[in-house]
Parts: structure tokens; C-alpha cells; sequence
């Protein structure tokens, strides 16, 4: 496949940036997205240029590390699929493909096509966690959790913590992340004591992070790889409301 390719180049974060147009050619249709980078990648650097930089690291969809917008839209135009596990043959040969960086306030362009998500950090650190004593680990049936439960803890923990939701969201907002971790945690019996706490920290957080509100446009659960439900918010948002008025049971 030949492909052109127009791509967000930015030396850096004062840099303006510019889109800069790339004809990569022989492309297998085999080659994964960020596999074609990588031919054009080889290219520039024995031409004597600066690669393109993109963040990558599993390459099998479950870190989180890769995420650009593919034709404007977060990991390309493959429902349910990061950008490393998104193939070529999914385009036309002759195709012309833009692929930028995440665009959102909360999440600043360090290079290229890499941004700075430790806004998602933050966010983890003001109360994605549980408080469990230490010493040996307590038999897996010690705790019985009900099926229905662990399935929707366990729907809820697939979240990679890509940024796409942040990317495709009009107001930039990080609720389907945020819901994903309040609920994963507070759907189990791990996480009850810290609930209330958790919900009210984690919502914080992400607000003076600088993520925007939600306004259920449901942007970021479209381009979701793990197809986090929107259900997950509006159960945040009950847990919110319950904790900050004191009026859970
Ligand atoms: S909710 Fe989905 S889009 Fe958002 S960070 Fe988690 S996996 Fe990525
Ligand atoms: S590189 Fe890990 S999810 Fe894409």
C-alpha cells in the first residue's frame, strides 16, 4: 500500500507546531498502524531527520501508552480497537491519513505525537486504591463477591487509562476514566470503606487537573477501546451525590 501521510510535528512544548506531509510506500496491509510509523520512522533517521515521536509500549492493546487521532478521530476509525492493535488493510491504498497528538487542556503536548497524561495520576492518586492489611494473601474465597459484581468490577477494571475519552470528549472531560475506577473499586467489598471518600477525592482531582465537566455528549465511550459504558458515570454520579450529602443505605 502507498499511503500519504500528514502528521502533527511539534519540537516541543513552546513549539507551535505543524502538520507535515510524509508518501510512505509498500506498506503491508498486515502492518499495524504504528508498524507503518515505524517504516517512516527508519526512513527519516537514515535521511539524516528527526523521527516522529508517538508513545507505544505493549503493542497488544492493553498499556495504554499508544493513542493519536487518526482522521481526527481517537485511535482511528476501527470501533473498539487501540491504535497499535489497528492494521492497514483497514484503508485504501492512495489513502491520505492526518494523525495528530490528543487535543485536550488537561493533557499537553510534550512532542510530536506524545502527550502528558500524568493528569490521569492525579487522578489515580486521590483514591484508586484500597486499604488492606499486609502479611500473607487471604484465601481467594475468603471474600465472596456476587457474580454479577465481579463481572461489572471486572468491565469496569479493562479501562488502559488511554486518554481517548479525554481526546473525543467536546469538553475535554476525564468522567468515563474516572467512573471507570470509582466503579471498579466500589463495586467490590475491597472497596466499600474508602467509597465515599474515593468518589469525592477522584472528582476533585480530575477538576483542578483542568479536565471539563461532562455533559453526556457520550463521545468518549464511542471511541473507547474497551467499551467502557456510559452506565459506569451515572453510577459515579449516584455514589458522588450519595457521599457528598452523607445519605448512602
Ligand atoms: S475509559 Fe476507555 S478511552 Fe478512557 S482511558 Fe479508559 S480505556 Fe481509554
Ligand atoms: S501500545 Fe499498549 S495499548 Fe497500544
Amino acid at each position: 500500500m502507498d499511503i500519504r501521510l500528514r502528521v502533527w510535528r511539534q519540537a516541543g512544548p513552546s513549539d507551535k507546531g505543524r502538520m507535515v506531509t510524509y508518501d510512505v510506500k509498500d506498506i503491508s496491509p498486515d502492518a499495524s498502524f504504528l508498524e507503518m510509523l515505524d517504516v517512516l520512522n527508519e526512513r527519516l533517521i537514515v535521511d539524516g531527520d528527526e523521527p516522529i515521536a508517538f508513545d507505544h509500549d505493549c503493542r497488544e492493546g492493553i498499556c495504554g501508552m499508544c493513542g493519536m487521532m487518526i482522521n481526527g478521530v481517537a485511535h482511528g476509525p476501527l470501533k473498539a480497537t487501540t491504535t497499535c492493535q489497528l492494521h492497514m488493510r483497514h484503508f485504501n491504498d492512495g489513502d491520505t491519513i492526518d494523525v495528530e497528538p490528543w487535543r485536550a487542556a488537561a493533557f499537553p503536548v510534550v512532542r510530536d505525537l506524545v502527550v502528558d497524561r500524568s493528569a490521569f495520576d492525579s487522578i489515580i492518586q486521590a483514591g484508586g486504591y484500597i486499604t488492606a492489611p499486609t502479611g500473607t494473601a487471604p484465601d481467594a474465597h475468603a471474600t465472596p463477591v456476587p457474580k454479577v459484581d465481579a463481572d461489572a468490577a471486572f468491565e469496569a477494571a479493562t479501562c488502559i487509562g488511554c486518554g481517548a475519552c479525554v481526546a473525543a470528549c467536546p469538553n475535554g472531560s476525564a468522567m468515563l476514566f474516572t467512573a471507570a475506577k470509582v466503579g471498579h473499586l466500589g463495586l467490590l467489598p475491597q472497596g466499600q470503606p474508602e467509597r465515599d471518600s474515593r468518589v469525592v477525592g477522584m472528582v476533585a482531582a480530575q477538576d483542578e487537573a483542568g479536565f471539563g465537566g461532562c455533559t453526556n455528549a457520550g463521545e468518549c465511550t464511542t471511541v473507547c477501546p474497551k467499551g467502557i459504558p456510559l452506565t459506569l458515570i451515572g453510577r459515579l454520579n449516584s455514589d458522588y451525590r450519595k457521599a457528598a450529602t452523607g445519605r448512602r443505605g
